[in-house]
């Protein structure tokens, strides 16, 4: 800064700029061409790209940490190591932080969290989303426990905005530690192949604690971290991608918990059939076919934003519009697994239908299921109370709810995939469906063992079982009967059907019960 105080107007604007680029300009040369030499944008550079052109207006650009230990008053950078501000996505109002790895590693102290912790509070008066950018080495290690103190500001604000507002977490650098429980506790998580990283104990630690050698990305790369953690819900193969993808996702959220998602003028007829659905399902009930081949030809111009698409894959879940609503999806995947139930795709499934929920989003699901998953490792695993979360997530479910079933919808996961005794609002079956406690061949194998047993011709007598067994239940009218099926329907006119059903639930109204919050088995 300059040395003698500016008297006249016009020295005090020079000072005003002359501060600003310092803010701006507060990373060495070196530190940048470091950052981008890995492939990994600035903090701005992110800021620039992920919100509508020239819209950020930054807060706290003159914010100096306050910490003279360890020699840090010989460098109290304006900005520290964090931007934050707002702008508009696509015109609507997102609040964001992005942390600076050019500054102090990025590394979180007393002052940079109480810039994160401005804008979030800022967010959840306004009722807009936050979008924070992870690039960060942890904890100020200089700054000690106030450190810690620091992060815990920033978690309570994350539970405070949970459910309240959109919060989405972009992973572009390093984040380990305890830091990594903010983004675990916001709504989605982005990262980047090869530059970014999340783990609790880096490699070093791991080997000295166990033994075990294992390189960054293996352990806490993009591909780890969505296929088999599931910690993150998107990967991209680079920041462009990442933060145009984040641009997207919003696109299918309202701001807060007490708007809509956003409507998009619809390009696509409401009323277009689609002849090949009538033939999509395989005649053979054993033969797997694409979930995402049936909802592509129905929603809106085929748009479907998948989430989680590398985890528990025996189940799809994403995002679409109908008639220009968006809606959360949710469909057992025969491709994989035959679209079994397990561990994995129940908490995949149970988390993303209360995301939807909670930002009132309608549901639609799509049932083919054998069942749940049999084994020791599932059982042990705690199918049982992680099955639960799924029932339990449709069942709280109060956005407008709509199901068709394709095919299988067996015991308790017909239960479960959101059916009419859930609380579904309008549930379809395709002439496909069977919906029964099991399938036809289990089924009679059970009941009539001793019968099979005492036939001369056993072949021939169960095939005769098993004949009239599919005639009794392996269709969608014994449930429709009963008015579990609301109607049977072609499927070509399944869009145009679920259009109807839409537009019929967008006043729905449900009363809650009184109590603190339920106690969903976690
Ligand atoms: C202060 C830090 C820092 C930190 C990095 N820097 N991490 N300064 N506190 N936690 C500084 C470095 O000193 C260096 O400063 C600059 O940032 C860049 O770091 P490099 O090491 O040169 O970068 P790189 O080689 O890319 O390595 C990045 C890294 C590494 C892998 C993140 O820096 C690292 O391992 N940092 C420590 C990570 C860590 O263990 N953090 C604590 C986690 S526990 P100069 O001045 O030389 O440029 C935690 C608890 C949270 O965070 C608890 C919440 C409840």
């Amino acid at each position: 800064m300059r040395e003698e105080s500016p008297e006249t107007h016009a020295e005090k604007l020079a000072q005003l700029q002359e501060l600003r680029d310092q803010a701006i300009h507060s990373a060495s040369a070196e530190a940048v061409d470091k950052q981008h030499a890995k492939g990994k944008l600035t903090a701005r550079e992110r800021i620039e790209k992920l919100l509508d052109p020239g819209s950020f207006e930054e807060l706290d650009t003159f914010v100096r940490h306050r910490t003279h230990e360890f020699e840090m008053d010989k460098r109290r950078p304006y900005g520290d190591a964090v931007v934050t501000g707002y702008g508009t996505i696509d015109g609507r109002t997102v609040f964001v932080f992005s942390q600076d790895f050019t500054v102090f590693g990025g590394s979180l102290g007393e002052v940079m969290a109480e810039k994160m912790v401005k804008v979030m509070d800022l967010a959840a008066k306004v009722g807009a989303p936050v979008i924070g950018i992870n690039d960060s080495g942890g904890a100020r290690i200089q700054e000690g426990v106030v450190s810690l103190g620091a992060y815990g500001d920033v978690f309570v604000r994350n539970v405070q905005c949970s459910g309240v507002i959109p919060q989405i977490s972009l992973i572009m650098g390093p984040c380990a530690g305890g830091a990594v429980y903010s983004p675990a506790m916001t709504d989605f998580i982005f990262m980047v192949k090869e530059t970014s990283h999340m783990f609790i104990t880096g490699p070093e630690v791991i080997k000295t604690v166990t033994g075990e050698e294992v390189e960054f990305e293996e352990l806490g790369g993009a591909m780890s971290h969505n296929s088999k953690s599931g910690v993150a819900h998107f990967a991209a193969d680079d920041e462009e991608q990442c933060l145009q993808d984040a641009r997207y996702l919003i696109s299918f959220l309202p701001s807060n918990n007490l708007e809509l998602p956003p409507r998009v003028e619809p390009t696509d007829d409401p009323d277009r059939e689609d002849p090949e659905l009538d033939s999509l399902v395989p005649d053979d009930p054993q033969k797997p076919y694409d979930m995402r081949d049936v909802i592509s030809r129905i929603v809106d111009d085929g748009e479907f934003f998948e989430v989680h698409e590398h985890f528990a894959q025996n189940i799809v879940c994403g995002f679409s519009r109908l008639d220009g609503r968006p809606i959360g999806v949710v469909g057992n995947q025969p491709k994989h697994l035959a679209g079994v139930l397990d561990i994995e795709s129940s908490e995949k499934a149970a988390r993303f239908v209360r995301t939807c929920d909670a930002f009132n989003v309608p549901l639609l699901t799509f049932t083919d299921v054998p069942g749940f998953m049999p084994g020791t490792s599932q059982e042990w695993g705690g199918i049982i109370r992680h099955g639960a979360k799924l029932l339990y997530a449709f069942t709280e479910a109060t956005v407008p709810k709509l199901t068709v079933v394709t095919r299988k919808a067996y015991g308790g996961a017909y239960d479960v995939m959101n059916s009419k005794h859930m609380l579904a609002d309008f549930n379809f079956a395709w002439p496909t469906a069977e919906v029964a406690v099991m399938g036809p061949e289990g089924a009679v194998n059970i009941i009539y063992r001793r019968d099979i047993a005492s036939s001369p011709t056993p072949d021939e007598r169960r095939g005769k079982l098993v004949a009239d067994y599919k005639t009794h239940f392996a269709n969608p009218y014994s449930a429709a009967e009963r008015g579990y099926i609301d109607d049977v329907i072609v499927p070509r006119q399944t869009r145009p059907k679920l259009i109807r059903a839409l537009r019929t639930l967008q006043n729905k109204r449900v009363e809650q019960p009184k109590r603190k919050h339920g106690n969903i088995p976690l």
